[in-house]
């Protein structure tokens, strides 16, 4: 297998002037870094980073895969209803690993698999539509979520499951339903238990946003056809990769040594993920879901109270060289760019030959357009390095499921890393409770107190 490579010389001085000193990353960080991944390994040891193990857990990968098969051959649209890590990464492998516009390719093209749509968000005018374009006996549903009791998703849930139930009769609905949820507890759980739903485990010990190589990202996989195989070997490898504590062996280590440096010793909270690809943007999204939800916390793991953490932002070339580079080129220096760069674009196409006779245009004859993307890429690294602005690259040898597989380990393993070197704790969001329990109470679910909330201050409203 090709191995992914992190190059991070446009975050060293001299190549970049105020960058990270060689002589701190060889000494105090790399010292640093033995007892931040030794008490990574106690808490692996101590089962609380189930993810590590998801790339091992061959049972229930069969699992996966047999249900898979049997969906596949039974419908032709699948549906996944999951919000944030429960529907995310299930996103990103599908646009990276299918390909853009799978749902418009032909049966042949999709090779008899279905179409796969992913919704997270209950806005009713996607979801209507959506339901517009679908044949109830030929679409399934699987409804993803770990404490099966998200609003936005158990929403979703209901309105299919009454259109379901309205085209196909009850009894045969249930077969139209798959649940991805916890083993043992909530209501999800609970309905698939009493009504005989085919259920997947996610895991006790793996959190939503790290779940992508669970059921929760893998079922939706299978569905389509992807090499699961291939992909889990990918994050094996790359798991295996960062075993060591020696840092500058670690791939893991490096980046979460470099971005939480650039953040608390550099001044650079933003820590920009700029594919230059379309079909990694939403890797970048679900990068940027891990690491906000992961590192921005109130408090300490000493119990000190501070607001802490980097803030992620999802970008991707060449689009944003036209909209969002202008700002990391000349904006404040609060910024790190980490590009994904892809050696072998899958499929290629050759820019005609035309108009020799104007420079403006004839440079571009012969070359190809993932050429043209490439070197985009390596010149606007360029570009800020000259402008002192750090920056590093990703390098991928292709799009292909072991080199995804090795990519999204290897953000998942700086993550708990980073916490570590933050001090907090990164597999909770305790903040994100309030506004779920205020909008249950405006919603009026039972037992919940109904928040008092200031009506707008018409001085204040235009
Ligand atoms: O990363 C997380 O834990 C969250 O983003 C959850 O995935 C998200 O809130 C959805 O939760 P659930 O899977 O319980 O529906």
């Amino acid at each position: 297998m090709d191995q992914i490579r992190l190059d991070f010389g446009n975050l060293i001085t001299p190549h970049v002037d105020g960058g990270l000193d060689p002589a701190a990353l060889a000494g105090p960080l790399a010292e640093r870094f033995r007892g931040v991944h030794a008490g990574v390994v106690t808490r692996h040891e101590r089962g609380e980073l189930g993810f590590l193990d998801l790339p091992h857990s061959i049972d229930s990968v069969a699992q996966v895969m047999e249900l898979a098969d049997r969906v596949a051959q039974s419908f032709d649209d699948v549906v996944v209803l999951g919000i944030g890590g429960s529907g995310l990464g299930a996103i990103a492998l599908k646009e990276a690993l299918l390909g853009p516009g799978w749902n418009t390719l032909s049966d042949d093209g999709r090779d008899h698999r279905p179409r796969l749509h992913i919704v997270d968000n209950p806005d009713p005018c996607t979801f209507r539509t959506l339901l517009r374009q679908l044949e109830p006996s030929r679409t399934i549903f699987n409804v993803v979520s770990k404490s099966g009791a998200t609003a936005e998703t158990m929403s979703q849930y209901l309105v299919a499951r009454a259109w379901m139930d309205a085209a196909v009769g009850q009894e045969k609905a249930r077969r139209h339903f798959l649940f991805t949820t916890d083993p043992g507890d909530g209501v999800l759980r609970q309905i698939g238990e009493a009504e005989g739903v085919p259920m997947l485990s996610i895991p006790r010990n793996v959190g939503g946003r790290f779940s992508v190589f669970s059921p929760v990202g893998l079922f939706p996989a299978a569905v389509c056809g992807v090499a699961l195989d291939e992909l889990l070997s990918g994050a094996a490898a790359m798991e295996q990769r960062c075993r060591t504590d020696h840092l500058s062996l670690n791939p893991a280590g490096i980046l979460a040594t470099v971005l939480h440096h650039a953040d608390t010793s550099a001044g650079r909270p933003i820590h920009v993920l700029m594919p230059y690809a379309d079909r990694l943007r939403p890797v970048a999204l679900w990068f940027q879901q891990l690491w906000a939800e992961s590192l921005g916390k109130a408090l300490l793991l000493t119990g000190e109270e501070r607001p802490t953490g980097p803030t992620p932002l999802a970008s991707v070339g060449a689009t944003d060289q036209h909209s969002l580079l202008q700002l990391f080129m000349e904006g404040p220096r609060d910024k790190v760019v980490v590009f994904i760069d892809v050696d072998d674009p899958g499929m290629d196409v050759e820019i005609p030959h035309r108009h020799p006779e104007i420079p403006a245009l004839a440079y571009l004859g012969g070359h190809t357009m993932g050429n043209l993307l490439r070197t985009e890429r390596a010149a606007t690294a360029e570009a800020l390095r000259r402008q002192s602005r750090p920056n590093a690259t990703l390098h991928l040898p292709r799009i292909g499921a072991a080199e995804v597989g090795q990519l999204l380990m290897l953000f998942q393993i700086a993550t708990v890393y980073a916490g570590a070197m933050y001090g907090v704790e990164p597999l909770d969001q305790p903040g994100v409770e309030l506004s779920k329990r205020l909008t249950y109470g405006l919603m009026g679910r039972e037992g919940v107190e109904v928040p008092d909330i200031p009506e707008p201050d018409p001085r204040w409203v235009l």
